[in-house]
C-alpha cells in the first residue's frame, strides 16, 4: 500500500515537475520570442483576399461566385486518364519523375505551344513545369527581380504579382487601366501610352502582363500589345506574361502571345495553366515557356524550392494536351467548346446583373465579370468605421445577409488606385447553370425590396 502511495507520489512529483518545465520553457519561448520573429520581407503581405472570402463564404453557405474555379466536371477523359496512371502496371508513374518537368509534359508543351510562339521550343531547356501557374510567377519574378528592382504591374492585376515582387526585394510600380467610352465592355480598358512610358526607367526589370485578364477579362490587342513590346525592348526588359485563360475568349476575339511579336521571344516568359486550360485547378500544374538563357534561371529557383511535381497528373495533363492537339482547330476541341459554353453563362449573368441594378463591364475573355455596384441601395452604415473600401464592405454585407459570395474589385488594385476600383465587385461565372440559378432567385428577390 505504502509502495503505491509513493509510486503516486512520485508520478505526480514528475507531472508537475514537467508541467513546471513546460510552463518553464513556453516562459522562455515567450521572452526570447524574437529570435523567431519573421523575416521582415513578410512585412505587409500577410493578408490574403482568398483566405478571408473564402471563409466568409463557407461559414455563410453562400452560392459560390467568388473565387475563380468550375463547379462542374472537367472533361470525363481527363479524370479518367489521371485514375488510369495511378493505376496502370507503370509502377514510375507513382515515383519521382525529372525536375524540370515530366517528358511527355515538356514534349507535349512544346509541339503546342512552339507554332503558337513561332519558334521551335525546345521541350527540355525551355520549358519548366510547376505547381500551378502561382509557380511559374514564382520562379519568374525570384529569379530576376532583387532589391533596388522596379517591376511594372498593370491593374486590375491578379492579387499574387504584388507581393511575390515585394518577397523578392524588388518594389512594383501600378499602372492603372482607364475607362474610355462608357468602360462597359473589357475592350473599353485601355492603357494611356504616354502614362506607360513614363513608368520605364533604368531600374525597370520587368513588366507583368495577364491577358485575358483576371478580373477585367480584359483581351489585349495586337497593337497594345506592340506598344508594350516595343517599351520592353527600348528599355531592355523582361515581359512576365501570364496567359492562363488563353482559351476562354468571347466574341470571336483572338488571343496574341506576346512572346510570338518581333523581338520579344527573347525576352518574355509565357505562363500557362493546366488548372484553367482542362477545368482542374486542384490539379495545380503550371508552366513556363522561354528562351533557355532567361528558362535556366528559374530552373534554378524550381530546383531549390519545390524540385518536382507530382508525376501522374503531369502525365494525365500530357495526354489531356495530346488529346486536344488531335482535335485541334475543331468545335470538339475543350480550347473551343468551353468559351463557347462559357459565353452563354457570362451572358446570363450579365442580364441577372442588369436586372438587379448593378451595371456589367462585359468581358472578352476569362471568367469573370466586374460589375458596378454602386447605385444599389444598401445600407452600409453598420461597417462605415471600418476603414475598409465600398467594395469590401458590400461584398461582406451580401455574402452575410444575401449567401451569395463574390470577391472585392479593389483586391486587384495597390492602394494609390483604389478609388479606381472601389464601386466594382466580381463575380465568377465559369459555374453550373444551377448555381447562377440559385444566384438569380436571391438577386431577384432582393431587387424587390430595393
Ligand atoms: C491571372 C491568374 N494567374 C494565375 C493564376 C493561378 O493559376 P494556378 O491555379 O494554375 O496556379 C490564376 C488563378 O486564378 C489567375 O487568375
Amino acid at each position: 500500500m505504502r509502495a503505491k502511495t509513493n509510486m503516486a507520489a512520485r508520478a505526480f512529483a514528475l507531472l508537475r515537475h514537467n508541467k513546471l518545465h513546460y510552463s518553464l520553457t513556453t516562459t522562455s519561448r515567450r521572452m526570447t520570442s524574437s529570435n523567431v520573429a519573421p523575416a521582415s520581407r513578410l512585412e505587409g503581405i500577410d493578408k490574403n483576399v482568398w483566405i478571408e472570402f473564402t471563409t466568409l463564404a463557407s461559414q455563410h453557405n453562400a452560392v459560390n461566385l467568388g473565387q475563380g474555379f468550375p463547379d462542374f466536371s472537367p472533361p470525363n477523359y481527363v479524370k479518367e486518364v489521371l485514375s488510369k496512371v495511378v493505376v496502370s502496371g507503370d509502377q514510375m508513374m507513382n515515383q519521382y519523375t525529372r525536375g524540370f518537368g515530366h517528358p511527355r509534359l515538356v514534349e507535349n508543351i512544346s509541339k503546342l505551344f512552339g507554332p503558337l510562339l513561332g519558334v521551335d521550343v525546345d521541350p527540355y531547356k525551355e520549358v519548366l513545369v510547376t505547381v500551378g501557374a502561382y509557380g511559374s510567377l514564382f520562379c519568374s519574378i525570384m529569379a530576376f527581380v532583387q532589391p533596388g528592382d522596379e517591376v511594372i504591374i498593370i491593374e486590375p492585376f491578379f492579387d499574387c504579382y504584388q507581393p511575390m515582387v515585394k518577397l523578392a526585394g524588388g518594389t512594383p510600380r501600378f499602372i492603372p487601366l482607364r475607362a474610355t467610352s462608357s468602360g462597359g465592355s473589357s475592350r473599353d480598358w485601355k492603357l494611356d501610352p504616354d502614362e506607360l512610358k513614363l513608368m520605364f526607367n533604368d531600374k525597370t526589370k520587368a513588366i507583368v502582363l495577364n491577358t485575358p485578364n483576371n478580373p477585367l477579362g480584359k483581351v489585349y490587342s495586337r497593337d497594345e500589345l506592340t506598344m508594350i513590346a516595343e517599351l520592353c525592348i527600348e528599355h531592355d526588359c523582361l515581359c512576365i506574361s501570364d496567359e492562363v485563360y488563353e482559351w476562354l475568349l468571347y466574341e470571336g476575339c483572338t488571343h496574341t502571345r506576346i512572346g510570338s511579336l518581333p523581338g520579344m521571344w527573347e525576352r518574355t516568359i509565357t505562363i500557362g495553366s493546366a488548372g484553367k486550360t482542362f477545368s482542374v485547378t486542384g490539379w495545380k500544374i503550371g508552366w513556363s515557356i522561354g528562351p533557355s538563357n532567361l528558362m535556366k534561371h528559374l530552373h534554378t529557383v524550381s530546383q531549390n524550392s519545390i524540385y518536382n511535381c507530382p508525376t501522374p497528373i503531369q502525365e494525365a495533363v500530357a495526354q489531356g494536351l495530346e488529346h486536344e492537339m488531335s482535335r485541334f482547330g475543331t468545335e470538339d476541341c475543350y480550347f473551343k467548346s468551353l468559351p463557347r459554353e462559357l459565353e452563354v453563362k457570362r451572358d446570363h449573368l450579365a442580364s441577372i446583373l442588369r436586372e438587379v441594378g448593378m451595371e456589367p463591364i462585359l468581358p472578352q475573355g476569362g471568367y469573370f465579370i466586374l460589375a458596378d455596384a454602386s447605385k444599389l441601395k444598401v445600407d452600409l452604415s453598420d461597417s462605415a468605421g471600418s476603414g475598409e473600401n465600398y467594395d469590401y464592405r458590400l461584398v461582406k454585407w451580401i455574402t452575410r445577409n444575401k449567401q451569395v459570395a463574390t470577391i472585392p474589385n479593389s483586391a486587384f488594385y495597390s492602394d494609390e488606385h483604389k478609388d479606381i476600383a472601389e464601386k466594382y465587385i466580381r463575380f465568377c461565372f465559369c459555374k453550373k447553370d444551377e448555381t447562377i440559378d440559385k444566384m438569380e432567385k436571391i438577386f431577384k428577390e432582393w431587387a424587390k425590396t430595393m
